[in-house]
């Protein structure tokens, strides 16, 4: 097992990683002096996980009440957190109570809503079942819901107080969901760690990968906690893959888009002589092998058009995260025009 310890301005806690860890997730959270838990769940995986958390919940004496919503990005929306906070009152939840999201980041960001409104807020620990929970959503302390107008309009920053990453449950995640995942730990290795990208094919690995990348996530959170300006580094390849999946309605998963978006912003990259062309070479070849896209068939027009929309962007200005070789990206705070520019430098022919 791992432990990466995240000390950020508002929180300290330790985000462990291995195997058997929901079998230890009662006696762990009885450590945070609760006495009624939450189990909060989606509906692929409750049947596979919930009653193993459960019982282990109630062996280690805590009092259990247990919320499922259906699975899917659809749930992440006012009326499922609505549901979920009129259970917790009328099951006489107090403030020292916990929360227990289980599953990935969908579970992760409605449960974390809930744990930071209810009494203003409450305990909270995460027990990601997905990759991408665990080495992206279940760290951080972000927490949304989605609106009609758009995707995590609202939300808080609200830090969990234990993340048990129990990496047994990542075997019965499908192949795509698995590439999903895989596409935020290329960020990673992008971003801070080549050596990462060799750890991406081995299980063995598995473990020190997942602790490798969130000790990065840790590293940016903890400097910027509430992203007015490292933290944006964790974008890389998500601007112009949030286009991606708005001109696409969301059918086109995230991992996916956040593939390509590191494809165009790489490719402009080189094209302006600010990363070696060999960066652009290696990050399409892993692309591939966890097959993921490298294209898109939206035109420059159409995904700079949803730029425009990002609801990170400035008045006039956007700022881009820029690789400079893999393992170093810079932050670049350019005009949109110029962001124009990338955008059609990055789509403009498949080679360098
Ligand atoms: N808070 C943050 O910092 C942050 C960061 C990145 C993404 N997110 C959010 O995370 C969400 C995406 O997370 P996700 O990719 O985990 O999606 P998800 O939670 O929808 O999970 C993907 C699918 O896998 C299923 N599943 C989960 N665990 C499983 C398991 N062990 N075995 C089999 N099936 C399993 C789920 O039921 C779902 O169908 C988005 O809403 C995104 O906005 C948040
Ligand atoms: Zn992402």
């Amino acid at each position: 097992m791992k432990t990466v310890s995240v000390n950020t301005p508002s929180k300290t806690y330790p985000v462990e990683i291995g195997q058997g860890l929901l079998e230890q997730a009662g006696h762990k959270i009885c450590q945070l002096h609760c006495k009624n838990v939450m189990v909060v769940t989606d509906s692929h995986v409750a049947p596979l996980y919930g009653q193993k958390v459960l019982d282990c919940l109630k062996a280690a004496g805590l009092e259990v009440s247990q919320f499922v919503f259906p699975a899917g990005e659809g749930s992440k929306c006012a009326e499922t957190l609505l549901a979920l906070l009129n259970e917790m009152a009328a099951c006489h939840f107090t403030r020292s109570d916990a929360v227990v999201a289980l599953g990935g980041g969908v579970v992760g960001d409605l449960a974390g809503l809930a744990a930071s409104l209810y009494m203003r807020g409450m305990k909270l620990v995460q027990l990601p079942t997905t990759l991408l929970s665990a080495v992206d959503s279940s760290v951080g302390g972000k927490t949304a819901i989605d609106l009609p107008a758009g995707k995590n309009l609202v939300g808080t920053f609200y830090q969990p107080d234990l993340v048990l990453c129990d990496i047994d449950t990542l075997t019965s995640l499908p192949a795509a969901e698995i590439a999903n995942g895989q596409a935020e730990v290329i960020k990673y290795a992008f971003l801070k760690d080549a050596s990462i990208l060799e750890l991406l094919h081995e299980r063995a690995s598995l473990e020190d990968m997942i602790a490798r990348c969130v000790a990065i996530k840790r590293d940016v959170v903890c400097a910027d906690e509430r992203e007015s300006g490292l933290r944006q580094l964790l974008n890389f390849g998500h601007t112009f893959a949030h286009s991606i999946e708005q001109n696409s309605g969301y059918t086109i998963p995230h991992g996916s888009a956040v593939a390509v978006g590191m494809v165009l912003i790489t490719r402009a990259a080189v094209k302006k002589g600010l990363c070696d062309a060999s960066c652009l070479k290696t990050l399409l070849q892993v692309l591939d092998e966890c097959h993921l896209p490298v294209s898109t068939e939206y035109s420059p027009d159409a995904l700079f058009a949803t730029v425009l929309s990002d609801k990170k962007r400035a008045a006039d200005s956007i700022t881009l995260v820029v690789p400079r070789k893999i393992g170093l990206c810079e932050l670049q705070k350019v005009s949109l025009e110029d962001a124009r520019t990338f955008l059609q430098l990055g789509m403009t022919g498949e080679s360098v």
